[in-house]
C-alpha cells in the first residue's frame, strides 16, 4: 500500500460502502475516464444497487451515490464530489491532501515507489548464440529483459539475469567441422591428444563469423557436408575432449564480444551460463526421469508426453518433449530442462521468466509441462514472456538492405547516426565539444531505440521507422530525454539566480495535475511488474513529461514577480519531477544527458 492520493480516497469510500452494509471493494476508486471533470471516480454505486436487487430490496444507484457523497461531504481529503450518469461518483481531492502528498514524495528518494516484493526471480533473456552474430530479434529480448530485470529489482525482488547462450547445438558442429577443413593440423582434431591444449584460441570472432555461414550454406547444398557437422555435434556432446576444448575457446571469445555488444546497449547479465554448461547434468536427469517412469521410447528417440489429448495423426495438441534424438544427440528441449534443474540446485527461484520470441511459445509450453510432470516446479513458477517481431516498412521482419539479418552493432550505429543528424539541427548543440556531442548522440540514439521498442505492448509487432524513433516530437525516447534535460537546465538557471527549493504549495490546477501524475508512479510500477509489461511504465513516464510541460507553461518559476515561497515550491516540483523521470527512465534502460 503506497498511501497515494488515490489510496487515501479509496480508503475513505471503501469505509463508507462498508458502513452502508456493502462489500468494501465497491468503494474502489480509480483514475477517471473524464479527467476534465475530476481526476478520480468511484463506480461502486451501480454494483451496490445490483447487490440490493439480488436481495430483493429496493435499489437505486443514484440514491446510493448520493448517500456516499453525503457521508463524505466533510472529509478532509475531498474537495468535491459529483454524481454523473447512472451513479458514477466523480471525486476531486483537496488541495491540502495534494500538497501533503507532494511533500512526502519530495522527501522520498524513490518518489513514492514502495519496495515490498521479495521473490527470487531468474530472468532468462538475451539468448544470443555463440558464433552466430546477434540480430534484431535478440535486441528485443535484451531490451525487454533488461527493463523487466531492473523493474523487478526496483520493486524489491532478488533478481538474477542469465544470458543463456546458445552454445550446444548444430552451430557448434558447423564451426568445428569447418575449422577442421581450414586447419586440419590443430591438436583439437587429433584423437591421440587428450590434454594440454593451447591456451590461445585458434580463432577470433571474425573467424567464427565466417566459419559458421560457410558451413551452414555448404550444408544446405550438400547433405554429406551436413552430416559432418552433425557428426561433430554428436562427438562434442558425447564428450570428445579436443572438441570440448575447442568449444571452450569459442565460448570465451564469444562472451568477450557479446559483453561489449550488450554493454553498449546498457544490458548486463549476472550469469553468463549457456546450454553447454548444463551438459554434465543431462545423463543424471535422463536417468531420473526414466526411473520416474515418465519417459518413453519412440522410434529410437526418448520422449516425454506432455499432453494427454495429443493426437499425432491429427496433429492436435502439444507434441511430446524430445529428450534425446535417435542419433543420440540431445536437443533444445533437453538443455532447457537441464537448465531448470541447474537453476533449482543453484538458485531455487520462486519464479523464472523467459523473455524469448513469441515464435518459441510451443517450445516453452512443452518444456514447462515436462518440468511440472517431473515435479520440479509448479506451473505458475515458469513463464514465457513472448514478444513480436520488428518489421520493415513492408511488414516483414526487418533485414538489411541486401536482405541479410541486421546485426546489433549495425543497428546501434544506425541509431547513432540518425540521432547525430537530428541533433545537428538543434542550435544549442553548436556550443558542445566533439566528445559531448558524441555522448549526447549516443544517449539519444539508445533512448530512441529502446523507447520505440518498450512503449509497445510486448506481444505486438512493430515497424522499424528510424526517422520516427529519433524525432523530438511525439511519444519518443528523444522527447523524454529532452524533457528531462530541460528540467536540468531550469534547475541550473534557478541555481544561478539564487533560488532554492522549499516546501510545496498548491496554487494552480497544473500543479495539482502534476502531483497526481507523479503520484501514479507506484501504480504504474506495480502494474508493469504484475503484467510483465514495460509499456505501462513507458506510458507513465510520457504522461509525467507532458504534465510537467503543462505545469511549466502555466506556472512561472523564475519570473521576478513570483513570490519567493512560490518560486521555492515550483522549484521543488521541478526537482521531484526530474528525480522521478530519471528513475523511471533508468528502469527502462535510458540515460539522460546533462544538457542537449
Ligand atoms: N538461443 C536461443 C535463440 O537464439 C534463445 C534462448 C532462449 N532461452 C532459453 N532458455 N531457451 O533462439
Amino acid at each position: 500500500m503506497s498511501n497515494s492520493v488515490l489510496d487515501i480516497l479509496g480508503g475513505a469510500t471503501r469505509a463508507v460502502f462498508e458502513e452502508m452494509g456493502f462489500p468494501a471493494q465497491y468503494g474502489a476508486v480509480r483514475e477517471s475516464d473524464r479527467p476534465d471533470l475530476a481526476p478520480f471516480q468511484c463506480n461502486g454505486a451501480m454494483a451496490a444497487a445490483g447487490f440490493l436487487k439480488k436481495k430483493g430490496e429496493k435499489s437505486n444507484p443514484r440514491e446510493i451515490a448520493a448517500k456516499v457523497v453525503e457521508a463524505l461531504s466533510v472529509h478532509p481529503a475531498i474537495a468535491g464530489m459529483e454524481i454523473a450518469g447512472p451513479g458514477f461518483i466523480n471525486i476531486i481531492p483537496s488541495e491540502n491532501i495534494i500538497a501533503d502528498r507532494a511533500n512526502i514524495l519530495l522527501d522520498d528518494e524513490r518518489t513514492g515507489a514502495v519496495k515490498a516484493d521479495t521473490k527470487t526471480i531468474v530472468i532468462d533473456y538475451g539468448g544470443a548464440n555463440v558464433a552466430k552474430p546477434m540480430h534484431v530479434g535478440h535486441l528485443r529480448s535484451a531490451v525487454i529483459g533488461e527493463s523487466l530485470k531492473r523493474l523487478m529489482r526496483f520493486r524489491g525482488h532478488n533478481v538474477i539475469g542469465d544470458v543463456h547462450l546458445g552454445d550446444w547445438g548444430l552451430q557448434m558442429g558447423h564451426l568445428i567441422s569447418e575449422l577442421e577443413f581450414e586447419q586440419p593440423d590443430l591438436p583439437y582434431f587429433d584423437n591421440g591428444i587428450t590434454d594440454r591444449f593451447p591456451e590461445e584460441s585458434p580463432v577470433t570472432m571474425d573467424d567464427m563469423a565466417h566459419l559458421y555461414p560457410a558451413a551452414s550454406s555448404k550444408s544446405k547444398a550438400d547433405p554429406e557436408r551436413l552430416q559432418l557437422s552433425q557428426q561433430a555435434t554428436a562427438e562434442l556432446q558425447s564428450g570428445r575432449v579436443g572438441y570440448r576444448a575447442l568449444l571452450d575457446h569459442f565460448i570465451r571469445i564469444s562472451i568477450e564480444y557479446l559483453k561489449a555488444g550488450y554493454g553498449e546497449l546498457g544490458v548486463e547479465f549476472d550469469l553468463w551460463k549457456g546450454e553447454a554448461s548444463v551438459d554434465p547434468l543431462i545423463p543424471g536427469m535422463i536417468e531420473a526421469m526414466t526411473a520416474q517412469g515418465i519417459t518413453e521410447e519412440s522410434d529410437g528417440a526418448l520422449i516425454i508426453q506432455v499432453d494427454e489429448n495429443y493426437d499425432a495423426e491429427k496433429r492436435k495438441g502439444i507434441p511430446p518433449v524430445m529428450l534425446r534424438a535417435r542419433t543420440g544427440a540431445v536437443l533444445y528441449h533437453t538443455t532447457d530442462l537441464a537448465t531448470l534443474i541447474d537453476r533449482k540446485n543453484e538458485i531455487d527461484p520462486d519464479l523464472i521468466l523467459y523473455v524469448v520470441d513469441q515464435r518459441q511459445a510451443m517450445h516453452f509450453d512443452q518444456v514447462f509441462r515436462a518440468a511440472v510432470r517431473a515435479g520440479w516446479y509448479e506451473r505458475d513458477q515458469l513463464e514465457h514472456l513472448g514478444f513480436g517481431t520488428v518489421n520493415g516498412a513492408d511488414g516483414k521482419p526487418f533485414t538489411t538492405r541486401d536482405g541479410g539479418v541486421l546485426r546489433l552493432a549495425d543497428l546501434t550505429e544506425m541509431m547513432h547516426t540518425a540521432a547525430a543528424k537530428r541533433l545537428e539541427e538543434n542550435a544549442s548543440m553548436q556550443d558542445f565539444d566533439a566528445a559531448e556531442r558524441e555522448d549526447v548522440a549516443n544517449k539519444v540514439g539508445m533512448a530512441a531505440l529502446k523507447f520505440a521498442d518498450l512503449q509497445n505492448q510486448r506481444t505486438t509487432n512493430y515497424v522499424f521507422d528510424i526517422e520516427r524513433f529519433v524525432s523530438f516530437e511525439g511519444k519518443t525516447g528523444p522527447y523524454l530525454l529532452y524533457a528531462a534535460a530541460r528540467i536540468k537546465s531550469i534547475l541550473r538557471r534557478a541555481h544561478e539566480q539564487g533560488v532554492s527549493a522549499g516546501s510545496i504549495e498548491i496554487t494552480e490546477k497544473a500543479e495539482s495535475q502534476l502531483l497526481l501524475s507523479l503520484d501514479a508512479f507506484d501504480r504504474a510500477l506495480e502494474q508493469a511488474a504484475a503484467k510483465r509489461a514495460p509499456h505501462i511504465l513507458c506510458e507513465h513516464i510520457y504522461r509525467l513529461a507532458q504534465s510537467f510541460s503543462r505545469f511549466y507553461t502555466e506556472c512561472p518559476m523564475l519570473k521576478d514577480d513570483v513570490p519567493d515561497d512560490i518560486k521555492a515550491s515550483r522549484l521543488s516540483f521541478a526537482e521531484l519531477t526530474l528525480r522521478q523521470l530519471e528513475l523511471g527512465l533508468s528502469i527502462i534502460g535510458i540515460e539522460v544527458p546533462e544538457r542537449m
